[in-house]
């Protein structure tokens, strides 16, 4: 009697699922192939994993904006595999912070700060006498700190911030600690560009230091990510035979604070765009994964100069393998540094 009553109920229960599936036949297509669509979209942003386990006990790290986002999940990384890690960072207590999480997170406690404004050159000049004092050699430098589309702002030295702080604190740093990077070779430097540096043409040589004329905060982002790729190439021929390679690169497109300048103007419109746009980036740790490959990859032993993607080598655009740009690039570069 009572498994009866069971058996009548699980047979309504079935009627009542078979009618609204063909009630409603159209529409549960749809909202299935929308939630695969929207899968699929999900999975190829976010990558190919990076399983690779190659050790670097005993190798020093300088990671430049390592207190968040994918310089942060990039510094617990390497600090597992065994690196002394030290993060440069311009907010000496967010600083401390991150290395508090770093150590915490990696179970490593060879992990440090020392502050870093790349937007003041006096700054980086600084920083590198710091590590004079300290360090003897330098195996793998990061720079991946970065701002973005920020409102029009110079730098203590009165360049445009974008270009100021993407690439020429990066420039001085790295030629500073150059000597450095040398005694470690084989050495490594990794450039965080993106693929933003597609959406812009050539560089804007008249202008571009200053941007004095004209002003659009993405155009000068990508502006200063497609320099991280022409610097990178021009290191490379440079630095041929040095045993110090280059690499530059596209993290992905990662939730983090980069967007904060974005986010911030015209709010209404923007906050649910991103909103939308987050549901489809990578986590902060998938973003530092090709960082990651190109700072300790085996088969990257003897590639440099090279542009990578979801931890592959890529093409980046024509005018980032433009020679005469990235020469150009370096000698400007060289006069606002005053090297
Ligand atoms: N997120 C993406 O979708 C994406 C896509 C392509 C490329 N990238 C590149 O990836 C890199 C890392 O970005 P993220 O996404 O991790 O961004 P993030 O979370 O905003 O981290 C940027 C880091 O740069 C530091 N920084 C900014 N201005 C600085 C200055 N003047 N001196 C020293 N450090 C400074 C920030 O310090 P504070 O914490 O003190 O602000 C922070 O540590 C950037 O080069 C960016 O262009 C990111």
């Amino acid at each position: 009697m009572y498994n009866g009553v069971i058996l009548c109920a699980a047979m309504e229960y079935t009627e009542v699922v078979q009618n609204f599936v063909l009630d409603h036949t159209i529409g549960l297509s749809v909202a299935v192939s929308v939630g695969v669509v929207l899968w699929g979209i999900r999975r190829y942003v976010k990558g190919p994993r990076y399983y690779g386990k190659r050790r670097i006990d005993g190798k020093t790290v300088i990671i430049t904006g390592g207190n968040t986002g994918i310089g942060k999940e990039t510094a617990i990384d390497l600090a597992k595999r065994g690196a002394k890690v030290i993060i440069a960072c311009r907010d000496i207590t967010r600083g401390n912070n991150a290395v508090d999480d770093i150590k915490r997170l990696s179970g490593s406690t060879n992990v440090s700060v020392i502050q870093l404004d790349l937007a003041s050159l006096k700054s980086v000049r600084k920083f590198t006498e710091e590590i004079h004092k300290t360090e003897k050699r330098l195996d793998i430098l990061i720079n991946n700190a970065g701002v973005m589309a920020c409102p029009y702002m110079k730098t203590e030295d009165g360049l445009e911030m974008q270009f100021g702080v993407n690439h020429i604190g990066h420039f001085l740093l790295t030629n500073l600690l150059l000597d450095l990077i040398k005694k470690a070779a084989p050495s490594r430097i990794v450039n965080v560009s993106s693929l933003a540096h597609v959406f812009t043409g050539q560089l804007n040589f008249d202008d571009i230091a200053k941007r004095e004329k004209y002003y659009n905060a993405e155009e000068a982002y990508t502006q200063s990510k497609l320099c991280n790729i022409l610097f990178t190439n021009e290191l490379a021929s440079r630095l041929s035979g040095t045993g110090v390679t280059t690499y530059s690169l596209h993290p992905g497109a990662i939730d983090t604070e980069l967007g904060r300048h974005w986010r911030s103007k015209q709010r209404l419109i923007r906050e649910p765009i991103y909103f939308i746009y987050s549901l489809f980036t990578k986590t902060p740790y998938e973003g530092a994964l090709t960082n990651i490959y190109c700072a300790v990859d085996e088969s990257l032993d003897k590639e440099t100069g090279k542009y990578y993607s979801d931890c592959a080598e890529k093409a980046p655009s024509k005018p980032a393998l433009d020679e005469g740009a990235a020469k150009k690039l370096w000698e400007l570069s060289e006069k606002l540094v005053g090297l």
